[in-house]
This record gives structure tokens, sequence and C-alpha cells, in this order.
């Protein structure tokens, strides 16, 4: 139904007006607590298989909401009904910041893809805080964190520092992104030092809380294995928790979509389908590369319950999704979840 009457319906219009669009509609919808365990039974695929004890945080299923659809913590409890075990919010600034002008976010149905330069539009951290002081969700809640666009590299530590201590008491766990191609030159941001000192610092903080709270670096799908070899060395010796992999992609190559279209849409990071398999590459390098010491978040065009076994494959110990939820739908998740379900089950009996 959603493929086949919604998603036309829905795709007549602006991406980012139907985005708020939606959500609005979401939030009268599911307004009733009756409607809403309605919709959470539908969706949810509970089963003691799916649960997954990681970093000190028990997941009831392994897929997650990726960072960017609900970056001020809005709409989580109207999210939480279809079937994530966990919403990574953000990214989230200190202050808060409009972004890049309209329009900012494109389809691509062709691909199955979406091209974004949201520009890390947010309501910055503290009143995000005081959304997530008001909501009680039922599932985990990751922060998503960066600096403010306009902070000099130089100031940039003060940013990190700060937003981390301002939302490190709300969520469960925190994810730095140095890998947004929408906000211009990231390459200081991504300097090993800089970096080592930034993860060193939080992670003292961390300890100062008396917290073991899982701390994740999102990398980008560009970074070539000899950067991606800087990262693991990264957690190594700062003693963050892992990787997430990846944000969206700024190159181009091998689309199907009219390349006037493509051109006319301009700068943005690519997201779904086409992101796949590069995204799935440097999980599978992270995973091998580390024996699998490293816990790794894999996202990047999952769009099917294959594609989502296959990051699995590739040694992601959990999943998220943002193209793939707008295009498929919120059935997807359901029906991620009981692919792997079905898996576990034979893998089960075979043993
Ligand atoms: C994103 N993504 C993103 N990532 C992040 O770390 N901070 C952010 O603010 C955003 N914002 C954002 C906005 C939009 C419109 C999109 C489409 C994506 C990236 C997202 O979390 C994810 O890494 C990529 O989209 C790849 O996953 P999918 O979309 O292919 O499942």
């Amino acid at each position: 139904m959603y493929k086949r009457i919604l998603r036309p319906l829905l795709f007549l219009f602006d991406p980012e007006s139907i985005h708020h669009f939606i959500v609005f509609s979401l939030r009268i919808l599911l307004y009733l607590p009756l409607v809403r365990s309605l919709v959470r039974r539908i969706y949810t695929v509970d089963d003691p298989l799916l649960k997954q004890e990681l970093f000190g945080l028990s997941f009831s299923n392994p897929v997650g909401l990726a960072a960017g659809f609900d970056k001020n913590a809005s709409f989580i409890n109207e999210m939480s009904c279809f079937g994530f075990s966990f919403i990574e919010i953000g990214t989230v600034t200190p202050r808060s910041q409009s972004g890049n002008p309209r329009p900012r976010l494109f389809r691509l149905p062709a691909d199955k893809a979406l091209i974004n330069r949201m520009g890390i539009n947010n309501d910055g951290a503290e009143k995000v805080v005081q959304r997530l002081r008001r909501s009680s969700p039922p599932l985990i809640i990751g922060g998503n964190i960066g600096k403010n666009t306009l902070t000099p590299d130089d100031q940039a530590m003060d940013d990190y520092v700060k937003v981390f201590m301002i939302l490190y008491p709300h969520v469960d766990y925190i994810a730095v992104n140095v890998s947004c191609p929408n906000v211009g030159d990231i390459s200081r941001l991504q300097d090993k030092d800089f970096l080592k000192s930034v993860f060193a610092e939080l992670k003292s903080i961390d300890s100062q809380f008396g917290g073991n709270k899982p701390i994740f670096v999102k990398v980008a799908p560009e970074f070539s294995f000899g950067q991606i070899d800087d990262f693991i060395d990264l957690v190594r010796e700062t003693g963050i928790t892992g990787i997430i992999a990846t944000n969206t992609r700024k190159e181009r190559s091998n689309l199907i979509s009219d390349t006037d279209l493509v051109d006319q849409i301009g700068m943005g990071g690519l997201s779904g389908n086409p992101l796949k398999d590069r995204s799935t590459e440097v999980i599978r390098y992270i995973c091998e590369k580390t024996g699998n010491t490293i816990p790794v978040i894999g996202v990047g065009g999952i769009m099917s319950p294959e594609d989502a076994l296959e990051k699995l494959d590739a040694g992601a110990r959990l999943l998220q999704l943002y193209t793939g939820f707008v295009y498929e739908g919120p059935c997807i998740v359901k029906r991620i979840n009981k692919a792997i379900l079905r898996r576990s089950k034979e893998v089960r009996q075979s043993t």
C-alpha cells in the first residue's frame, strides 16, 4: 500500500515539506495511546532471538533510525512505534543553526536515492534536551553531535565538549559526526591529531561523569582505507567504543538518473541504493582488519532485508537506515527484523 498508493502521492511534493507534513500527521494520528499501541504491535517484531546486549545497552533488535531524520528529538515517541530499537537524534550543535538555504533535499527515484545539503540545521543542544526531558522513549536514544558551522576550526574542540556535556545525561550513547559533506571544508576536523585530542577529551569527561557511555565516531564513505586505518587507531588509542559507517557520499558515479537532473541539483550528500556497496565495503574492511573487535554500526543504502543481512554478514553489529524508510515505507523495519529472525532460527537449527 505504501509503495503503490502513498509514496507516489507523497513524491508529488517537495521532499522537505512532505517530511514535516508526515511527522505532523503522525503526531495527530498517534496521539491516542490506543492507536499508538496498535501501530506498535503491527510493526514490532518481538523475539528474544533478536535481542542484542552491546556496550552495556540492551537492544530489542538490531535496527535503528539513522541520524538526520529526527534531528531535534521532536518525534521520538512517534518513530518508536515503527519497530526500531534505537533512534539517533541529531546532528545537534551547541547553538541552533538554520542550515543551508532551501531547496536542500532532493529525490532521485530512478536510483532509489536522496541528495541532501541540509547543512546540519537544528534547534541547538539546550532545546533538544528540553524535548528529551519531556519524552520518555521506550527505546535507546543516541545523540549525534557536531560543531556549529560558523565556529572557527581552532575553537571546534569547545563546541564538541559543550554539546557533549549538554546531551550526555539525556542519551544512551553519543555519536560524533566528523563526516558531514554539507558544511564546507571539514578536512581539518578529520585531522588525525585533532580528532585524537577531541576524543581523548570526551573520554575523559565520560570518566568524570563516572560512566561508561558508549561513544562512536561516524565516518565518510569517501575515506580511503588508509584514513579508515587512522580511525581504527583512534578508537583503540582513545578507548571510544566504535565506528558508525557510513555517512552520505559526495561522489556521483554510476547513477541511473538523468545527468542533467543530477547536475541541476548541485552539491550534497548522496544516500540510499547508490551508497550501499561502498558502505558495506567500509564495514567489511573495519571488521576484517580488527577481527571484529571494534563494534561497527552499519548504515548506508539498506533498502531491503537482503541489504540488511549483507551488512550484518560484513560484520556490522547494529544497523541504521534513513533513505530505505522513505522509499520502502515503515514496513521495511519489520521485514528486516523478520529476515534476521528467520536466519537466526535456521542457524540455530543447523547447529
Ligand atoms: C542525513 N544523514 C545525517 N547524518 C549525520 O550524522 N547527521 C545528520 O544530521 C544527517 N542528516 C541527514 C539528513 C538527510 C536528509 C539524509 C538523507 C541523511 C546521514 C544518515 O544518517 C545516513 O548516514 C545516510 O543517509 C546513509 O544511510 P541511508 O540513508 O542510505 O539509509
